[in-house]
């Protein structure tokens, strides 16, 4: 006899219609990776935002012994041990500049789960979030995956780097409440996946006011704050929403400064009595491991590790971006300036059919089949223009070079149209 499908809410059933392409993507070419010896025809995945630069230097810390005890073998406050959230207000307060007490922090698994949980708290069904773009993937899955809430790109321009505009910012809000949306937020990833690129101080302060003006929380996403290797300066929203006397939710984690996706651990940082305690309430639902939580606070204590750890994380960034920059300027292939994170925005505008997004994925695809490389395709950053590319440069040298042979030999047989681009590394707003 056939067996009945279970019937799925109407939440459940529209969790159905959700893909996520960078997800599948990842696991395609992570079944077979390249190796230069061992599979030299392998996938080269730069599609994933991880860093595989610093291992090496995290390893005799991460195993040394967290020291267990007997009450970390049952249950603890879900929304983080007092002795990790003791550290990380310790960590936080040096890393934004601003004082972060133990009892404004919430943890969970993963900052993907503390957006969702925010978006829970703060945003009713069909309530907007406004996002300059292109911004990170992801953030559509966590506003829309369970809350229902629409992601609202505010459009930048590629010719001016990207640069936030009050005109930009006003349009989009105007924009959505035509479409009669309630906008609840202002959600930001500071510095910038998937530009790579470090706000300076009057636009955090043109964001900081507009957010103000306009009632909308204001939500900062500072998970690449320590990968900053140019030559720009790294500042918080915490710092200046705290000196203002304004709204902040601050979201961080360890899966990309510290080069520790794999563990999953998130915080949220809020000056918000009631936006703390409901995140508590929600918690219960994706809290972390005491042992995960027992190894992280060993990493962070070690004062003088973190110091050197986060000095040398910058200097190979560096000089990967450079490895990088310098393999794409010998084929001609235009990218941006990155100075933070792990991303290079490729400008491959040239090289598409037509100027729509099925002439991207199309390319996009010929790189993946044809070149078994792995980048992000612009329109799932929502990018204001197709053509564009992320690339993740957080690899060690040989699989970079490696892949931009391979980009360049695939490009080699596209039909060039001129789009006059220029200069070669373009410098971001
Ligand atoms: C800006 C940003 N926020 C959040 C995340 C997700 O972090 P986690 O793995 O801790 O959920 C990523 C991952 O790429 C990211 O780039």
């Amino acid at each position: 006899m056939k067996r009945n499908e279970p019937v799925l809410s109407k939440r459940g059933a529209k969790l159905l219609e959700n893909s996520q392409p960078l997800v599948e993507a990842h696991f395609k070419s992570e079944s077979d990776p390249w190796c230069k010896y061992s599979n030299p025809n392998g996938y080269i995945n730069l599609g994933t935002a991880e860093n595989h630069l610093v291992y090496d230097l995290l390893e005799p810390v991460l195993n040394k012994n967290p020291e267990l005890e007997a009450l970390h073998t049952h249950y603890g406050p879900l929304y983080g041990l007092d002795s990790l959230r003791h550290a990380m207000s310790g960590y936080l307060t040096k890393m934004t500049g601003a004082p972060v007490k133990k009892d404004q922090i919430v943890t969970a698994s993963g900052s993907s789960a503390i957006i969702d949980m925010l978006m829970y708290c703060l945003c009713d069904s069909g309530d907007g979030v406004i996002i300059p773009a292109p911004y990170y993937a992801g953030f559509d899955h966590d506003l829309k995956g369970r809350s229902n809430v629409e992601p609202i790109p505010v459009v930048l321009k590629p010719e001016n780097g990207y640069k936030i505009t009050q005109e930009a910012m006003q349009e989009t809000l105007v924009q959505a409440r035509m479409r009669q949306i309630k906008v609840k937020a202002l959600l930001i990833a500071s510095p910038n996946n998937p530009l790579g690129k470090v706000y300076d101080e009057d636009t955090l302060k043109l964001l900081l006011n507009f957010a103000t003006e306009q009632k909308l929380e204001l939500i900062s996403d500072e998970l690449y704050a320590q990968s900053v290797f140019g030559d720009a300066t790294y500042q918080s929203f915490w710092k200046l929403a705290h000196e203002s006397g304004k709204n902040i939710h601050l979201v961080y984690g360890f899966a990309k400064d510290f080069g520790l996706s794999g563990f999953k651990t998130g915080f949220l940082v809020t000056n918000s009595e009631r936006v703390l305690h409901a995140m508590r309430e929600l918690s219960y639902f994706a809290p972390v491991s005491n042992a995960t939580q027992k190894i992280l606070e060993n990493l962070i204590s070690d004062k003088k590790f973190m110091q050197e750890f986060f000095k040398e994380n910058r200097k190979r960034l560096k000089h990967a971006f450079e490895v990088l920059s310098s393999a794409l300027n010998k084929e001609d292939i235009p990218h941006y300036k990155a100075s933070a994170g792990f991303f290079a925005w490729l400008d491959l505008r040239e090289y598409l059919a037509s100027e729509d997004e099925d002439a991207e994925m199309d390319l996009y695809f010929k790189l993946l089949n044809e070149g078994k490389v792995n980048l992000s395709p612009g329109q799932l950053f929502h990018g204001s223009e197709p053509g564009y590319f992320r690339l993740c440069f957080a690899r060690p040298d040989e699989m970079l070079k490696e892949s931009v042979k391979r980009i360049a030999s695939v490009l080699k047989d596209v039909p060039k149209v001129d789009k006059k681009i220029q200069p070669k590394v373009v410098k971001l707003g």
